[in-house]
């Protein structure tokens, strides 16, 4: 070889090893954890009790799946205010082999449901009719939702996963600051509903414990009989029969059809991250995939954290996003929707056409509908991961903090007012300020549009983070902006859950903040733009519990610090 090709190749060979180091310089560093981290498995919910049975399910050598029942059931007890058997919910899973699911145990309208049973015969709305009590009540799908998931993926028997909750219930719960608070402020709403006797008449103080003696009693038919447990005989009858007496609309017929639903999750790609996320009746993976496909082109990752140009991209992502979500989805079982149309990315890269850094597009010059913004967290979410690879998302609602308020003194639990996310009228906003269209119309055995999202995301084909949040419809935009925390801005699992959020949905055109977080001269910076600031109202945004896989392996909670949320593992 001559010296001069020798010299060559030695050039060559320094230059790409310039190169690799600079990439890999430029390359961010893993950021450490700050949240808690544990080896194996995690649980991570809104109530300690509930991530603590959770994963000493696994511990005993139960799967993510066995967990989640676990989970699901003690938040029941633990948590009142959303978590719950009277409710419904979504999950969405990813066994450690890449397989991925969907289940929908949303609740259902009762048979005697009708496109007009909450308007006078003026045809206007009749206020709380669809919200407060019995009226307000869908057909529950929790007990089928965890007995489904058991049925097809459970490895412990169903007695020994429900034991420990049974015994939460007979046992007790403490009341912390926050408990103590919400049943203060609904106190009133729960004897307007069930009358002074009813047991959270009672002033209940932060350290008291709370027994469940009747829940526990409704959960032990259930573990030993399953489904058939709630949904048929004694449990069934009663409370039909109390739903009723109530004025309500749920038949023993309703609880014995009730059904389950496997689905087909969303799945899309964002840059090199895969989200698997929940399909309609919830519309919370169709507008993250809206969302995400509409900033991908961009460098987001070149912006600040939470500055003028990051919040602008987010926010006329999500201004379009939202005014497709409003206007064509509704249960894929009734109405046909056109998905493939809607995600696909040329027509979402059109749809961002009209997008400049220079100035807001006004939201009507968007599309359909209109939609108000109110504050809540009264869903609840948890995460789990099991030391086999599995991994489960679900998030689960009565709708309401209590949801219907209506609360069976025999059976132990509050049942849901979910009857309120379909569009009672077109153009009249439900309890979330939500106006939706014909697609979300009342029908018999129709499941309500939800804003639910659990989803899971795949970094490099492997299982990377599980999360969600409740929130209404903040619930997608609290889920989008955790993954991009991480994503773009190379934030731990904790730091990532616990950034303060902003909010845009398309109509009312105005851009929410998070109190603190968001100083002046951004806000000022926005509104020079052209963008509306709603400065009165500065809600919480979502309440996120995630985990995220560390490069290691390990495994890194996320429980946000707006609620008692807490992570547990091992
Ligand atoms: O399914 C839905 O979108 C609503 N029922 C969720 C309610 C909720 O998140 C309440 N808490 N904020």
């Amino acid at each position: 070889m001559g010296k001069n090709l020798q010299l060559k190749r030695i050039k060559k060979l320094l230059l790409l090893l310039i190169i690799g180091t600079v990439f890999l310089a430029c390359r961010q560093a893993a950021p450490s954890p700050t949240g808690l981290v544990t080896e194996k498995a995690m649980v991570v919910s809104a109530r300690v009790e509930a991530s603590r049975i959770g994963s000493s399910i696994m511990e005993r050598g139960g799967n993510a799946f066995d967990a989640m029942v676990a989970t699901e059931l003690a938040l029941a007890v633990a948590y009142p205010f959303a978590g719950n058997i009277g409710g419904g919910g979504f999950m969405v899973y990813r066994q450690a082999d890449g397989n991925t699911g969907g289940l929908d145990y949303r609740e259902k309208a009762p048979l005697l449901a009708h496109k007009d049973m909450y308007l006078d015969s003026l045809g206007n709305v009749i206020p709380g009719k669809s919200t407060l009590g019995a009226t307000a009540v869908g057909v529950p799908g929790t007990v089928a939702g965890v007995m489904a998931v058991h049925e097809k993926f459970g490895s412990l028997p169903i007695q020994e996963i429900m034991a420990p909750v049974i015994q939460l219930a007979e046992k007790g719960v403490v009341v912390t600051k926050k408990q103590e608070e919400r049943l203060d402020h609904y106190r009133e709403l729960f004897i307007q509903v069930n009358s002074d006797s009813t047991f959270f008449a009672k002033i209940f103080k932060e350290g008291d414990t709370i027994k469940y003696p009747a829940l526990a009693k409704t959960l032990q038919k259930i573990s030993e009989q399953g489904k058939d447990g709630f949904y048929k005989g004694e449990v069934a009858q009663k409370l039909a029969q109390f739903i009723q007496s109530k004025g309500g609309f749920v038949s023993v017929e309703d609880l014995a059809r009730y059904e389950a639903k496997w689905r087909s999750p969303i799945v899309f790609n964002y840059k090199d991250l895969t989200l698997i996320s929940m399909s309609p009746p919830s519309s919370g993976g169709f507008t993250i995939n809206q969302i995400f496909k509409m900033i991908e082109p961009y460098k987001m990752s070149d912006y600040e954290h939470n500055s003028t140009k990051a919040i602008q991209l987010f926010t006329e992502a999500a201004r379009r996003a939202y005014a497709d979500r409003n206007y064509f989805l509704g249960d894929p079982d009734f109405v046909e929707i056109p998905l493939d149309q809607l995600l696909n990315e040329e027509y979402l890269t059109e749809r961002m056409q009209n997008f400049s850094f220079d100035k807001a597009t006004p939201s009507d010059a968007i599309s359909h509908g209109e939609v108000l913004i109110t504050e809540s967290d009264e869903t609840t979410h948890y995460s789990i991961v099991d030391s086999f690879g599995n991994a489960v998302s679900a998030t689960t609602t009565i709708n309401g903090g209590y949801g219907s308020k209506l609360y069976s003194d025999e059976l132990g639990f509050f049942l849901n007012n979910e009857m309120d996310d379909f569009s009672a009228k077109p153009g009249v906003p439900n309890m979330f300020g939500l106006i939706g269209a014909e697609a979300n119309s009342i029908a018999a055995e129709k499941r309500m549009l939800s804003s639910m999202t659990p989803t899971i995301v795949e970094k490099d084909g492997k299982l990377w983070m599980v999360v969600g949040s409740p929130g209404g419809s903040t619930i997608i935009t609290a889920v989008a902006q955790t993954i991009l925390n991480c994503y773009e801005f190379n934030m731990s699992m904790q730091e990532a859950v616990n950034a303060p959020r902003f909010h845009h949905q398309w109509l009312p055109d105005a851009i929410i903040f998070e109190p603190d977080g968001f100083p002046a001269s951004l806000v000022n910076d926005l509104k020079k733009k052209g963008y509306n600031i709603n400065e009165e109202n500065t809600p919480v945004i979502g309440k996120v519990d995630a985990i995220k896989v560390l490069p290691n392996g390990r495994l890194e909670g996320g429980a946000d610090k707006r609620g008692d949320d807490t992570a547990f593992g091992f």
